[in-house]
C-alpha cells in the first residue's frame, strides 16, 4: 500500500467532509488518536479543535505529556478535566460490559457533548480501526470507539457526525502512516493503550483508590518491559484477595497480574517468554505498592484470552 497517497487522499476526503465546518477530536496519545489528529490538523488547521480528555483512568502523566507533545509538533490540544464525571458514572459498576458502556456513555454523551455544543462542532474525528470494527461486530466485545457499526447513529444519539479515517487500517498500517506523516517513534511506536484505559485493567468496581494502585503497577511494568520490543505489556488488578505476611502481620493484600504478549495486530496474540530475573523484579517492585502482596504473570494467548481484562 502507498501510504504517502493514503495521508493525500484523508486529508482531502477531510477537507471536501467538513468544508468550512469545525471538527472536534478527542486524543489519547495513543498511536491511532494521534494519526487521526495530525490529518485532521493539515486538513483543517484551526478549524480542528483537539482535546484531551482527562477521564481518571490516564496513566501517571499521561495528559501532561501528550499535550506537551503535540504542542511540540505546532499542534494545539486543550486539556479538559473530567475524571469527576467518570468516577461517578462507574461508580458502583462490576460488570465488563457495564463499565464499557459507562466510559462510552460518558465520554460521548457527558463530556464530548458539552464540548461539542461548547465549540459548535458538526463532525467528531475518531481513530476507529478495521479491528475494532471486526470485534465488534463478531460480538467479541462491544469497543468503546463503535457507534454506527452496532445500529447507534451519532447524528441522532449525540448530534454530530463521525468521521473515521483510519477504519480501512489495521494497527501495522496505522503505524506505517504515522510514519509517511513524519511522526516521531514515541508515538508511531508507541504500545496500544486502549480507550476506556486503566478501566479495562481493574476487575470489579474502578474507584480512584483502585485506579492508583493500578496506575504505580502500570508504571513499573512499562519501565521494566519496553526493552522487550513486545507489541503490549500491561498490569491488571484483579478484584480477589490473598493472604500474605507485610511486616510480620497477616495481610489480606491486593493481586496484580502482568502481560506481556508478541502480536501483529492484536486479534491474536501469544505470551512472551521473559527471563526469570526480570519476572522476580517486576514481582519485587509490583509487590512493595502498599497493599499488593502477590504479583502473577498471564501466559495465557489470545485466543482463548483477549489481551485486556474486561
Ligand atoms: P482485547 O482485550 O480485545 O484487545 O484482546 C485487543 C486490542 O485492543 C485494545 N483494546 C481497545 N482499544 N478501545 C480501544 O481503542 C477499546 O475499547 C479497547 N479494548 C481493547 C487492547 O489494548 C488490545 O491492544
Amino acid at each position: 500500500m502507498d501510504y504517502k497517497a493514503f495521508v493525500a487522499d484523508q486529508i482531502a476526503s477531510l477537507k471536501k467532509d467538513v468544508g468550512q465546518g469545525v471538527a472536534i477530536n478527542a486524543l489519547s496519545g495513543g498511536v491511532d488518536s494521534s494519526v487521526v489528529t495530525v490529518l485532521a490538523h493539515r486538513a483543517l488547521g484551526d478549524r480542528l479543535k483537539t482535546v484531551f480528555i482527562d477521564s481518571a483512568l490516564m496513566r501517571e502523566g499521561e495528559p501532561q505529556r501528550v499535550v506537551k507533545t503535540f504542542a511540540d509538533l505546532g499542534i494545539p490540544v486543550r486539556l479538559v478535566d473530567a475524571r469527576a464525571d467518570f468516577l461517578k458514572a462507574l461508580k458502583g459498576l462490576t460488570d465488563p460490559e457495564e463499565k464499557r458502556n459507562a466510559v462510552t456513555k460518558t465520554f460521548y454523551s457527558t463530556v464530548f457533548g458539552r464540548l461539542v455544543r461548547e465549540t459548535g462542532a458538526k463532525f467528531l474525528l475518531h481513530g476507529t480501526i478495521l479491528t475494532d470494527i471486526e470485534e465488534t461486530v463478531a460480538g467479541i466485545k462491544r469497543q468503546h470507539n463503535i457507534l454506527s457499526q452496532v445500529g447507534i447513529d451519532p447524528q441522532k444519539e449525540y448530534g454530530y457526525k463521525v468521521l473515521e479515517p483510519l477504519m480501512t487500517l489495521r494497527k501495522d498500517g496505522v503505524r506505517e502512516v504515522a510514519k509517511a506523516l513524519g511522526l516521531p517513534p514515541e508515538i508511531a511506536q508507541r504500545i496500544p493503550f486502549p480507550g476506556p484505559a486503566l478501566a479495562t485493567r481493574v476487575v470489579g468496581e474502578v474507584t480512584e483508590e483502585r485506579l492508583a494502585v493500578v496506575r504505580v503497577a502500570t508504571t513499573i511494568v512499562e519501565e521494566e518491559l519496553k526493552d522487550t520490543g513486545a507489541f503490549q505489556y500491561l498490569a491488571v488488578l484483579l478484584n480477589d484477595r490473598a493472604t500474605g505476611i507485610v511486616e510480620g502481620k497477616r495481610e489480606f493484600g491486593q493481586i496484580i497480574v502482568v502481560r506481556c504478549l508478541h502480536s501483529v495486530d492484536a486479534r491474536t496474540a501469544t505470551s512472551v517468554d521473559l527471563p526469570w530475573e526480570k519476572l522476580h523484579r517486576i514481582c519485587k517492585r509490583v509487590t512493595s505498592i502498599k497493599g499488593v502482596n502477590r504479583c502473577l504473570y498471564d501466559i495465557t494467548p489470545k485466543p482463548p484470552a483477549t489481551i485486556e481484562y474486561i
